[in-house]
Parts: structure tokens; C-alpha cells; sequence
């Protein structure tokens, strides 16, 4: 038996902002945005949509291509670090937009790893009887934390949703192995100071901005370089694989020079490694299922080929899923 990838879906918001609207806001330039991230524009939802309504179109989309209605979902896992209220998890707000009244519903708090967790725990569930499919969903919301005068973080992250079902099935496809990791004593490079039980909601908090993502940027994409290119080491050699047999390596979105040095120290071609950071910007867990639903529908890999997500987010977390499409 192999948990399968049945589905895939993506929502990405209509609004887009572009690094000349960026211009405007702060001391930046399309240039520099572009040599030091590759990031051309970014998504952002409207006033009033949160990081559920972004979910459930993606979710109803991996449903349609699975061939599932939502009552026969069992369980739904949503990674988000930008949930859509502290509690209840935003996967209990999916399961009720949906309509997947059998199935039971968590978030995972892995910031931009929330997926490949999500991911790794459902393959999990799966494998071990506890359920027969899961949902797996990346949805966020980064506009509503983010500092729109700090030109050293607004220019990066982008708003959007991505989903897959897995499900038990005969043959060759299936996830190969899944692998996740976490460093917690690099917290404070990459955060969100307020709104928890450190600093509680005051009007300072608001005033001061602490709901806002803080990070240091050169750290961070150090760190990041070396994690996601172990982690895609792990899942080759515990798989007897190569950098050959690989059709495909989806990397978490997060700036065009880290996927450079990730290839570079991993010894691969820069054309294996699928980019839309482009046109989406860093949507954190959304980023690695609203590209995988891209290569599955534009045919960049298909049924039998070999796909690696590589993943890296605060906390630190990062990650690798292998699986065969
Ligand atoms: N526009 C113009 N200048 C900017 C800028 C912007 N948007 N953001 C930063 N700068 C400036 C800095 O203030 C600094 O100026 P100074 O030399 O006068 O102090 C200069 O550019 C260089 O800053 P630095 O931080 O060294 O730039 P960098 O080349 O490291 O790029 C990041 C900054 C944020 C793009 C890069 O560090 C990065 O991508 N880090 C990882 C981020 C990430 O992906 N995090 C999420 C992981 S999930």
C-alpha cells in the first residue's frame, strides 16, 4: 500500500502587488527587489478574507481532481502560521465551509514548513489505519502581519493557498519518505513577537507593531541554504536516489538566491528546481502545494515521475517530502 497524492488545488488571490506599487509604500526599487529576491509581484487578499477562505477553494479543487466529495474526507490538516483566529484552528473553519462533516480537523504551526509537516503527519495517520485520506492544506494570510514600513520584510511575502489529498492506493505512486526537523533555539531570527502569552494584547502592542513578523534576513538565508539542502540530502540517500532520478525539486518559494545556493551545494542543475516566487512572492506553508498543483497541471512532471519539496521556516523547521507522482 502507498499514500498517494490524489489531488491537487490552489487559490491564489486576484489583487497583485507589484514592486513598483512597493515603490510607493517604501525606500525600495523594483531592481533591487528583483536582484536580491527574484520576486516580481505578490498576491494579497482583500480586507476582510482570512487565511479559511483562501483554504476551502483550494481544498474543493484537490477534492474535484481526487474525484471526492467533502463528506468522505476523514481528516483535514491546515498548516498557516497566519490562522484565521488563535482558536478554533482554521482546519475546523475549512471542515465547516467544506462541509467534511466526518472528518477531524487541526492546524500545524510549522511557519513556512506547515506543509510538508502537515504532509508528514497525514502519511502518518494514514499509514498507520488511524484514517483512510487526509486534506492537506497551506493557507496564508502574510499581509495581516506584516510591516508595511520595514522594506526588509514587506517586499517578500505574498498571500495564497495550496492543497493536496492523499489517500491510500495499489502501484507505483506514493510518498517515498517523508523527513522534518527543528532547531528552537533560532527562534528569534524569524518571529512574531505579539499577540501570544509573551506579549499580550495591549494597545501598545498594536502601537509598537509587535503583531508584525520580525527577522534577520542574512542569518535566516544562511540557515536556510544549508537546512533545505540536507534535507533534500536525507530523502536522496535514504531512497538509494540521486540528483538523477529526480524530475523535479519543489523548494519552498522564499527568494530566488537560496534556491540558487541550495542547487549549487547540492550539485544540481538550477532548471530541475520549480520557481513561481516570481508571481507569488514567499506565501510561507502555501508556497511548495500552490506549486506542486502548477507542475501537476501545466505537465511540468506527471504519473510515475519523481518530485522533491524542500522546505525551511522560523522556529527553525524545514523538511523534504519525496514522492512519486
Ligand atoms: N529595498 C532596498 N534596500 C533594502 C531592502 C529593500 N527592500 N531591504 C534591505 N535593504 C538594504 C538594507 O537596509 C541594507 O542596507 P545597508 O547596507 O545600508 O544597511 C542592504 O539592503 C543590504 O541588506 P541585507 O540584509 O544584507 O540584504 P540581503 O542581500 O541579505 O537581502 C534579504 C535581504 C531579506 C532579501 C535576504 O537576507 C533574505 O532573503 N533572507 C532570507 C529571508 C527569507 O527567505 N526568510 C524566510 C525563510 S522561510
Amino acid at each position: 500500500m502507498k499514500i498517494q497524492i490524489a489531488g491537487t488545488g490552489r487559490f491564489l488571490p486576484e489583487k497583485v502587488l507589484t514592486n513598483a506599487d512597493l515603490e510607493k509604500l517604501v525606500a525600495t526599487s523594483n531592481q533591487w527587489i528583483i536582484e536580491r529576491t527574484g520576486i516580481h509581484e505578490r498576491r494579497i487578499a482583500a480586507e476582510g478574507v482570512c487565511a479559511s477562505d483562501l483554504a476551502t477553494p483550494a481544498a474543493r479543487q484537490a477534492l474535484e481532481a481526487a474525484g471526492m466529495k467533502p463528506e468522505e474526507v476523514e481528516l483535514i490538516v491546515v498548516g498557516t502560521s497566519t490562522p484565521d483566529m488563535n482558536f478554533p484552528s482554521t482546519a475546523c473553519f475549512v471542515q465547516s465551509k467544506l462541509g467534511a462533516v466526518k472528518a477531524v480537523a487541526f492546524d500545524v504551526l510549522a511557519a513556512c514548513s506547515g506543509f510538508i509537516y502537515g504532509v508528514s503527519i497525514a502519511n502518518n495517520f494514514i499509514k498507520s489505519g488511524q484514517c483512510k485520506n487526509a486534506l492537506v492544506i497551506g493557507a496564508e494570510v502574510y499581509s495581516s502581519i506584516i510591516n508595511w514600513e520595514d522594506r526588509t520584510t514587506c517586499v517578500l511575502f505574498g498571500d495564497g493557498a495550496g492543497a493536496v489529498v492523499l489517500k491510500a492506493g495499489e502501484g507505483e505512486s506514493g510518498i517515498l519518505s517523508t523527513h522534518i526537523f527543528s532547531d528552537g533555539s533560532k527562534s528569534a531570527d524569524l518571529y512574531t513577537p505579539g499577540g501570544g502569552s509573551v506579549n499580550r494584547f495591549t494597545p501598545d502592542l498594536v502601537s509598537e507593531k509587535k503583531y508584525a513578523l520580525c527577522m534577520k534576513g542574512n542569518s535566516t538565508f544562511k540557515v536556510a541554504v544549508k537546512s533545505m539542502a540536507d534535507a533534500a540530502r536525507v530523502a536522496l540517500e535514504q531512497n538509494g536516489l540521486t540528483g538523477a532520478d529526480i524530475k523535479i525539486v519543489i523548494p519552498h518559494q522564499a527568494n530566488l538566491r537560496i534556491v540558487s545556493a541550495v542547487a549549487k551545494q547540492l550539485g544540481l542543475d538550477e532548471s530541475l528546481f520549480y520557481i513561481n516566487l516570481d508571481r507569488y512572492g514567499n506565501t510561507a506553508a502555501a508556497s511548495i502545494p500552490i506549486a506542486l498543483d502548477e507542475v501537476v497541471r501545466n505537465g511540468r512532471a506527471g504519473k510515475g515521475d519523481l518530485a522533491l519539496m524542500v522546505t525551511f521556516g522560523g522556529g527553525f523547521t524545514w523538511g523534504s517530502v519525496l514522492v512519486r507522482l
